[in-house]
């Protein structure tokens, strides 16, 4: 299998299982890791996700250049419903995801990491955008997401360039939220999905789902959204009344996602 996915403890992990070629996506993988993130989506047994590459070498270098780019070229032509639906593009994914990223993370690779929520790096780890490199550009949201990122002259440094860089300076930009030696990555990564399973599960998602829809929309439209998503929260989920009830009681809530 070219894509792991595995389920524990409500955690999804996701494998990109391609190590001899650096974990690059060709569309096998590609449609393997779409299905994997809507089977995640949908199941109500799974509340966070965890995305990493196989080995110790590369999270993905992105595309494959042999056979993702003309896939690219010659099957979706530009057509995003040809394309398998990521939350690169395409798939509503609401649930947190964590980019545990052990290696090089370059072109599509970095791109998978910035669809992700929180990123957590290993030291050796390194982010780019080399596309123009090929004489391309990035083509899963990277001219898009990372100036929404971090600054735009850091961004503007790594498309117009193509250099990459080091872990210590995605987390100075704020690119990740941690760097940590390779042997400790997954354990971080599972410390932060931890966090995250200790507050209430649909509240995770209204927020994150407030947070990336408010993007694209004046700050009036994201006030309204927001309201619109505390509103269903707070009238409608039986995991509000449950935290609210548990604070007052002094206990730890009994999430249900419900
Ligand atoms: C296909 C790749 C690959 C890739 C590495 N390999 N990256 N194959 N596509 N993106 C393969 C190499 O061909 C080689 O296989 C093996 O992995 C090891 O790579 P080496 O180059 O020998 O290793 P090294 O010198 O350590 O360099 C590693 C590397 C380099 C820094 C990752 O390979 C590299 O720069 N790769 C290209 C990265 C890149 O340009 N990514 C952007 C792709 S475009 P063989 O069989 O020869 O030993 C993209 C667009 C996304 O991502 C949007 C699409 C819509």
């Amino acid at each position: 299998m070219a894509l792991l996915y595995e389920k524990r403890d409500r955690i999804a992990y996701f494998t990109i299982n391609r190590p001899e070629a650096y974990n690059a996506m060709d569309p096998e993988t590609l449609q393997e890791l779409s299905q994997a993130l809507i089977d995640f989506r949908d199941d109500d047994g799974v509340w966070v996700g965890i995305i990493t590459g196989a080995g110790d070498k590369a999270f993905c270098a992105g595309a494959d250049i042999k056979t993702m780019l003309p896939y690219m070229r010659e099957v979706v032509k530009g057509e995003t419903w040809r394309e398998p639906p990521t939350p690169m593009r395409g798939l509503e994914l609401w649930k947190p995801m964590i980019a545990a990223v052990n290696g090089v993370a370059l072109g599509g690779g970095t791109e998978i990491a910035l669809a992700c929520d929180i990123r957590i790096a290993a030291e050796n780890a390194r982010f780019g955008q080399p596309e123009v490199k090929l004489g391309i550009i990035p083509g899963w949201g990277g001219t898009q997401r990372l100036p929404r990122h971090i600054p735009y002259a850091i961004a503007a440094q790594m498309i117009l360039t193509g250099e990459p860089i080091s872990a210590q300076d995605a987390y100075r930009v704020g690119l990740v939220n941690e760097v940590v030696p390779l042997p400790q990555l997954m354990a971080t990564a599972e410390k932060w999905a931890n966090k995250i399973l200790e507050v209430g599960p649909l509240a995770a998602r209204a927020g994150k789902e407030a947070m990336l829809m408010g993007t694209s929309m004046t700050l009036e439209e994201g006030l309204r959204y927001e309201l619109m998503l505390f509103d269903n929260c707070i009238s409608h989920t039986e995991d509000a009344q449950e935290g609210i009830n548990a604070f007052i009681e002094k206990r730890k809530p009994q999430w249900r996602a419900k």
